[in-house]
């Protein structure tokens, strides 16, 4: 599917210049689809086109409400409407259902608790660090972990076939470590295409509450281990022949990577592979990329690196032979493949 042209509803309809628009629309997008998705409104429509009154009877809201909504979702190219029959676009049908090949609505979902925390970035900005980190927000508000979870295996559907193509597993790799593994998508894509792999899942207590039930439907609770630990720790150093680092990194300040990859390499045995995913930085950065950071700013007070910081980390941890890859489309993010 060719990616879609939406409208873009920060342009002034007139010929002044409004830069108030690109406070306000950018507000009022955000809030529809978050609340389409909420409300279960775009899933309601996978099945056909509706009238707003059967919408609004399905999401049991009110009529001219649902209409309201529906409206706006039609101007933003999210939906579209026939006569007075609302239905998907392709790209929604795509993105946010269950009849898409991968559903981001735990994306939209997220940002609905992403919202009140963006409220308060300037306090990140002004201290440069978070006042409170994402982790330690997730231990008060234990709904976070797991739909964050949810939201990154979302991100996991959609990147472990390219994993799979990339990642070249041998013969003699037989034991594998998935640091910051969360949902356990990856582990369970790896145990499943190589038959002789088994692995153990490190990663904060707040992720790993649905990854047992997810390993035990997959019946391979006896090849994969979950390890409930904050990595830095470093209590899981354990012989392996795969680690698996896969948007980590961004998560971590540049000492505790350095230690972490140096703790890696420590325990892998020659031939031992390490694979890192991460959105390496270019200069200049793009907007998305910008916007990626000043998230990262607010939430865990760290940032992205470049492809020359984690070969220099790698170097100096004694990996060789590097490799990136550029994974397409390109926002799916960079693998850096090293061997010990
Ligand atoms: C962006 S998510 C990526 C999840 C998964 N690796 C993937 O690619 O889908 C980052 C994960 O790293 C975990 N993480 C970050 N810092 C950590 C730490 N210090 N100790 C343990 N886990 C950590 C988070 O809990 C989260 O599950």
């Amino acid at each position: 599917m060719s990616p879609t042209r939406k409208p873009d509803v920060c342009q002034p309809t007139g010929t002044a210049e409004l830069p108030m628009l690109d406070v306000y629309m950018p507000m009022m997008k955000s809030a529809a689809i978050v609340s389409a998705a909420r409300m279960g409104l775009f899933e309601a429509l996978a099945g056909g086109a509706l009238e707003a009154d059967e919408l609004a009877g399905r999401l049991a809201a009110d009529a001219q409400g649902t209409r309201t909504l529906a409206d706006f979702l039609v101007a933003l190219g999210y939906l579209t409407k026939s006569a007075t029959r609302y239905a998907n676009t392709d790209s929604t049908q795509r993105w946010f259902t269950r009849a898409g090949q991968i559903d981001y609505t735990p994306g939209a979902l997220w940002t609905h608790e992403a919202w009140s925390m963006m409220g308060d970035l300037s306090s990140a900005v002004v201290a440069g660090t978070p006042q409170r980190s994402l982790w330690d927000t997730m231990r008060d508000k234990p709904h976070l972990g797991p739909l964050f979870s949810r939201y990154m295996q979302a991100f996991a559907q959609d990147l472990g076939p390219d994993l799979i193509a990339h990642v070249p597993v041998t013969d003699r790799h037989a034991r594998l470590l998935d640091l910051g593994g969360s949902h356990g998508l990856h582990s369970i894509r790896f145990c499943r295409t190589y038959e002789r792999l088994n692995a153990v899942i490190v990663d904060m207590p707040s992720a790993l509450t649905d990854t047992a039930t997810t390993v035990a439907n997959e019946g391979l609770s006896d090849r994969i281990r979950l390890h409930p630990a904050n990595l830095l720790d470093l209590d899981w150093v354990q012989p392996c022949d795969i680690v698996l680092y896969l948007s980590v990194g961004h998560n971590q300040h540049e000492v505790d990577n350095r230690r972490v990859l140096g703790e890696i390499a420590r325990m892998m045995r020659p031939g031992g592979l390490l694979v890192i995913h991460d959105y390496l930085a270019e200069d200049p950065l793009n907007a998305f990329h910008a916007a990626f950071r000043l998230t990262l700013l607010y939430e865990t007070g760290t940032r992205t690196y470049s492809e020359e910081e984690y070969r220099g980390w790698l170097r100096e941890a004694g990996f060789s032979a590097v490799s990136r890859i550029d994974l397409n489309p390109l926002e799916k993010g960079s693998l850096l493949l090293a061997y010990r």
